[in-house]
């Protein structure tokens, strides 16, 4: 993603595009935050300090109807990439979205020229394990209850994307 007038459709969603995010939608951000990460939502001083962390970190959005219903990002800072968060709003569950922007971070991962992708996923958190497992990441290490209250383990997952074959490249529908 160049420039926010990249917009392109979502070939499984016509309705849905991604775009690069900017700082006009940190409101629409902190709104979302709370409803999607109950106990670490992030402020929106945190949406102003990732956005200025650009080039290493870069977001997108998804929109639909010229509202927004999900996003991700990105840290490229060397041979590893950090999903440093996906999301998408409960309306919009379950019709792909989250693997688009799964796809995107993937693609972003690859022009960077990282050799491997990392996250860090609850261990309670189903839907996201799926969605990541789907994708091509394998459970790496486990820290036991490291999100508190609840002492629920973190999982630390990667991918490699050197086994990745031009053809992925190729399948990132944005
Ligand atoms: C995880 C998340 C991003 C997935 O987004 P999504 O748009 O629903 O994802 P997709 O529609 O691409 O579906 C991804 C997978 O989950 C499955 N899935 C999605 N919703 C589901 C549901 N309600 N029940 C069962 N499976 C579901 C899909 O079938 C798909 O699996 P498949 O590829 O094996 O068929 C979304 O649930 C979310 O935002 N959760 C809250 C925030 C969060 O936990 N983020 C991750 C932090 S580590």
């Amino acid at each position: 993603m160049t420039s926010p007038e990249a917009v392109r459709p979502v070939t499984s969603m016509p309705e849905t595009t991604l775009r690069e995010m900017t700082w006009r939608d940190i409101p629409s951000l902190t709104d979302l935050e709370p409803l999607l990460f109950a106990d670490d939502a992030w402020s929106e001083q945190t949406w102003w300090a990732e956005l200025a962390g650009r080039p290493r970190r870069s977001y997108v959005v998804g929109e639909r109807s010229g509202t927004v219903v999900g996003y991700a990002g990105i840290d490229c800072g060397g041979e590893v990439a950090d999903v440093m968060t996906i999301a998408v709003a409960t309306c919009a569950r379950g019709q792909g979205l989250g693997s688009a922007l799964m796809r995107w971070l993937v693609a972003q991962a690859r022009r960077a020229g990282t050799e491997y992708l990392m996250l860090e996923v609850r261990a309670d958190n189903a839907l996201a394990h799926r969605l990541y497992s789907t994708a091509g990441f394998s459970q790496l290490a486990v820290r036991r209850k490291y999100y508190q209250p609840g002492d629920v383990d973190a999982l630390i997952m990667r991918m490699s994307l050197r086994d990745l074959t031009d053809d992925t490249t190729e399948d990132v529908t944005i």
